[in-house]
């Protein structure tokens, strides 16, 4: 047990839906836009407790299925909120950065992005990732894909094949593995989200919907994760021998 900071605190924002029906909204729209608050608050906080890198769950490869007026409206709230918070992100020293399949975002979206991006580039606080169209199975495919390619071209042997060489092709590359995953909303599964990185992240699953989400909500999740043995295979008086 220690009560270090985690280094990358990853999140499945989920329950905006169910949150705007809750409170008497006709679409589930409003739970989006609520959402987009707490990401704030959540980013702002999570860089001035000390974490190193957040990486939030913005919408799935899978997202693209739901009704066309849902997706356009997600798509909307995100270049508007790109726009709206970049006095945030540089406030509080927080460099975006992305993950995921942008070149199926609509064209604007893809423009704010990279220039949010661009613009934060030399902050040094934190590093808050959004995954946008983002799978972990697409995503271990396509790495997949390259490796071949580089195995073909006589860029790479089999043998060579390692957990690292694999990882430097994802497009988590410049992220470390990480260290909590939250899930909000009471469902408790990873539906796709980082499913390579997370093979040792201790999960906490919380029954809060997204848009209710608070720095208590995040604090409690860190305390739960602080309670927790990271064992990573061993036995715990190996670990207690390893500490002293
Ligand atoms: C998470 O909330 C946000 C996205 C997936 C974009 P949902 O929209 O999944 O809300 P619920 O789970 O239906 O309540
Ligand atoms: C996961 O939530 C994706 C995001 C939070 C962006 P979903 O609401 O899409 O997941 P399922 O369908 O309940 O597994
Ligand atoms: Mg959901």
């Amino acid at each position: 047990m220690s009560n270090v900071v985690p280094k990358h605190i990853a999140i499945i924002m989920d329950g905006n839906g169910r949150w705007a029906k809750l409170q008497g909204f006709s679409t589930r729209i409003r739970g989006h836009e609520i959402g987009v608050t707490a990401l704030r608050n959540s980013a702002t906080y999570a860089s001035e407790i000390g974490v190193k890198f957040l990486t939030v769950y913005a919408f799935s490869e899978e997202n693209w299925g739901r009704p066309k007026s849902e997706i356009d409206a997600l798509m909307s709230i995100l270049v508007r909120s790109l726009n709206k918070e970049l006095d945030t992100l540089q406030k509080n020293g927080i460099r975006l950065n992305s993950i995921g399949n942008i070149d199926s975002l609509p064209k604007k979206c893809r423009k704010e992005l990279k220039e949010t991006i661009q613009a934060t580039s030399s902050n040094k606080s934190m590093t808050l990732t959004l995954a946008l169209s983002y799978g972990g199975r697409q995503e271990i495919i396509h790495a997949a894909k390259k490796i071949a390619k580089k195995v073909l071209d006589g860029n790479l042997q089999i043998e060579d094949i390692s957990d690292d060489v694999f990882s430097q092709e994802l497009s988590t590359y410049n992220l470390p593995d990480p260290d909590l995953m939250i899930r909000t909303s009471g469902e408790q599964r990873i539906s796709n989200f980082l499913i390579w990185q997370s093979s040792y992240t201790e999960l906490v699953f919380l029954p809060v919907l997204w848009p209710d989400f608070s720095s208590i909500h995040m604090e409690a999740a860190i305390t739960e994760y602080h309670e927790r043995q990271r064992r990573w295979g061993k036995t715990t008086e190996q670990l207690k021998d390893s500490k002293s």
